[in-house]
């Protein structure tokens, strides 16, 4: 293994933490923060909302397997991956090549209360927002479980805490 693939990989579906957990976990760790979310903007010049309204998902989801694919990574890093990153198969290799995956996951209640005013996830819309987080997460499961080499439930945890449950459950030095 080179130093690049002990990088951390955050999984998992919106509103799980991953963005402020991983930022916390890669300040403590003094290491790199990626996510891929806010490459994709960067190289678009345009949020992902304006990215799925104008050029809808697939083009997302192509430029999301672009960064994967093209992340250049010389030394351990913390990355952080939208919820259906895990959706298309060349994206998971991609994931599990570059160090360890872990899933944040949370319980329904938890979900809906974060995402309850976000007006940024275009794939949750306002009306049935319950119902569209019950079945695209039930969805996914799957997925994110097969991926993943840890889980941690955030439902009752803050960034910091998942920072420092992560450092601990890897016994990371910092
Ligand atoms: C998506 C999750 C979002 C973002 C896009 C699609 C998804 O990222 O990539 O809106 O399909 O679950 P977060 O998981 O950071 O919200």
């Amino acid at each position: 293994m080179t130093d690049a693939n002990q990088s951390i990989v955050l999984i998992g579906f919106m509103g799980t933490g991953k963005s402020e957990s991983g930022r916390q976990l890669a300040k403590i760790l003094g290491w790199p923060f990626l996510e891929t979310d806010s490459i994709i903007e960067e190289n678009l010049g345009a949020s992902v909302s304006q990215i799925f309204s104008r050029f809808g998902e697939t083009r997302f989801r192509d430029e999301e397997t672009a960064v994967l694919q093209g992340l250049s990574i010389d030394r351990p890093a913390v990355i952080v991956t939208g919820g259906g990153a895990i959706l298309r198969p060349e994206n998971m290799a991609c994931i599990r090549r570059l160090g360890t995956v872990i899933c944040l996951t949370a319980n329904l209640a938890t979900l809906e209360q974060r995402l309850e005013d976000r007006k940024d996830r275009p794939l949750l819309p306002i009306e049935n927002r319950s119902e569209t987080i019950a079945k695209l997460s039930r969805a996914r499961e799957l997925h994110y479980e097969k991926a993943a080499d840890l889980t941690i439930d955030t439902s009752r945890l803050d960034p910091a805490q998942v920072a420092e449950l992560i450092i601990k459950s890897l016994a990371l030095s910092h």
